[in-house]
Order: C-alpha cells, then structure tokens, then sequence
C-alpha cells in the first residue's frame, strides 16, 4: 500500500477535530449522533442537498452535545480542516434489493461528491459507508486521486460486529470474550474466519469441548447465515439500518483519532487473493495517517477461495460500471 507523508491535520487528544458528515440520511443523522455522544470530536459538519434538514438535525444534535462538541450544517468548503470526512449519502438499501443493485446509481454521486471534498480537504481521510460499500471506496479513491491509505471504506467492521454478537448468543458469552471477524465484500459474499475465531483465548474446537457446548456445524451455518442476511432482516422490518453502522463508523473514527494503531476489518483498495485493483475487507490497522495492511491473514483452503470468489464478485461490478 502506498503511503503519503503529508503531515498530519488530526489532532487528537486536543479539543480541535473536525469530522464532516456528507449526507444526512437515517445512516449520517445516526453518525452524527453517536460521534457527539462519544465526546472525541469537537465539531461535526453535516452535508446534505436537502440545507434545511442539515441544518435541523445540527440544531437538534446540540440539544444532546457535551460541552465540548458542536455541530453545524456546512457545504463542502467546510471540509477544509477535516480530520475524516465520512460519506453516507446515496440512496439506500430497499426490501428485496443487494446492496449491488445500487452500484450505478451511487457511483454517480460518488463521482459527484468525491473530487468537491478532495478539493477543499486535500488532506483528509475519506471514510465511506454507502452501499456496495466496497466498490464505492475503489470509486473514490479514483475520483479522489488520493493515496490508498487515505481511503477507506466500512467495510465488514459492521458484520464482523454481527458475526460477534450473534457467537456470543449462541455461546451464552460476551461478544467481548470473542475474537472472531468477517472478511471480503461488505454483502451477500462476506466471509467468515472459523478458523481464526477463538473464544476465552480457545480454538472455537476446543472452546465447546472445554465449556461443555456441541461443535455443531449445522448452527455454525446458522450464524453465519444471520450474519449475512442481518441487514435485509432489519431492513424488512424498519426499512433501513442505522444504528450498527453508526457504531461501526465511530469504532473506525476512534482508531484512527487515538493512533492506536490497532486492526478494524475495513476496506482499502489494492491487489486481493489474486484480483488486481479492488476495495475489499481484510483485517487492516488504522492509524492517524489513515489504513495500512497487516501481514496477509492465515486462512484455511475453503476461506482462501471464499475470498477469492467474493474479491471477483466486486470485481465484476466494478468492471461493469466501467469508470
Ligand atoms: C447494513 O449492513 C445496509 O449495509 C447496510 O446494515
């Protein structure tokens, strides 16, 4: 991953750290939300076309502010000085749609938004959360003429959460006693590392053999089919996600504002499991500077081609839109 050495405009553990929101939809409001109760930021700017529903939820949202956060309703030169600047705008997810189905139409206004915030925050990171996730970060890493470490995308950080929560019922354990992740596309073809999960520090094998749980396939399936199928069970029933990705977004946002240098399943563009030039999810370590790859992670034969067959499935989307 090639990296740039541009000094850094985050400032964290100061009061100044400016995080801009594009697009004010349940998944940006959401956002904006869950960043001022978290304290870490001082100022949130909302983006959207629609001024005056940027300018109400701003208003609202300083009801509910610390002391030491504000937010504002902005357009993009506002970006200027942006630690992050989150993209959520673009239209969403319906009943009975993937979240490929909204490649073409988000694309567009990618293209859009993208190179009007490289414009005034050439500096910044981009932290993209609209759908298909994946093929919009490589979308706006070209239309950003950004380094790759300064594009990022949510990627799997919201299903690996998922995948964590839905363990930690089945086993009757806190999710925080779990590691375990899901990797490749944010959608239909994520994947997820059984042979990396642990729990309590075990093998899941040795896990059940120890806590007295069957290792039972069939509802190993069944999580991972959850898992996958999450957010059109949520979306049947409210119509949209918002809460999980907003939480996601601010795990991503703290990695990077505290450098802690620690690794989030995100997506960054590169060369994956043999398929040149695509966005995909891997466990990755976030710092100021932004995304960089960790060793490549150790999967069994079965991942190792789930990954490839997910890596060609953005692929051919991203071919297909033909930018
Ligand atoms: C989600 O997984 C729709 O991508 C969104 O909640």
């Amino acid at each position: 991953m090639s990296q740039d050495t541009k000094p850094q405009i985050v400032q964290s553990g100061t009061n100044a750290v400016k995080i801009v929101v594009v697009g004010v939809g349940s998944v940006g409001s959401a956002t904006a939300y869950t960043l001022l109760l978290s304290g870490i930021v001082s100022e949130i700017v909302l983006i959207d076309i629609n001024k005056d529903k940027a300018e109400g939820e701003s208003m609202d949202l300083n009801h509910a502010a610390p002391s030491n956060t504000r937010s504002r309703a902005g357009d993009y030169t506002d970006c200027a000085g942006a630690a992050i600047v989150i993209v959520t705008c673009g239209i969403n997810q319906k009943h009975g749609q993937t979240r490929m189905d909204l490649a073409a139409k988000n694309a567009n206004i990618m293209l859009e938004i993208i190179p009007n915030v490289a414009k005034y925050a050439p500096d910044t990171i981009l932290l993209i959360a609209t759908n298909p996730v994946d093929v919009l970060t490589y979308i706006s890493y070209k239309a950003s003429g950004f380094p790759l470490n300064r594009v990022i995308g949510s990627g799997t950080v919201l299903d690996t959460a998922r995948f964590k929560y839905i363990l930690g019922e089945h086993f009757k354990i806190s999710s925080d006693s779990i590691d375990a992740c899901v990797i490749g596309e944010h959608g239909d073809s994520g994947v997820p590392v059984w042979s990396l999960t642990n729990i309590d520090g075990m093998k899941l094998r040795d896990y059940c053999e120890k806590a007295n749980h069957k290792f039972d396939q069939d509802a190993f399936h069944k999580i991972f089919e959850q898992t996958r199928d999450a957010a059109y069970d949520i979306i049947k029933r409210k119509g949209y996600t918002s809460y999980g990705i907003a939480a996601g977004l601010l795990r991503i946002v703290k990695a990077i504002l505290e450098n802690a240098d620690y690794s989030l399943t995100v997506s960054t563009v590169g060369d994956y499991f043999g398929v040149e030039q695509i966005a995909i999810s891997v466990p990755t370590k976030l710092d100021r500077r932004g995304a960089h790859q960790v060793a490549k992670v150790t999967l069994d034969e079965k991942e190792e081609e789930l990954m490839k067959k997910s890596a060609c499935q953005i692929k051919s989307v991203i071919d297909h839109l033909n930018i």
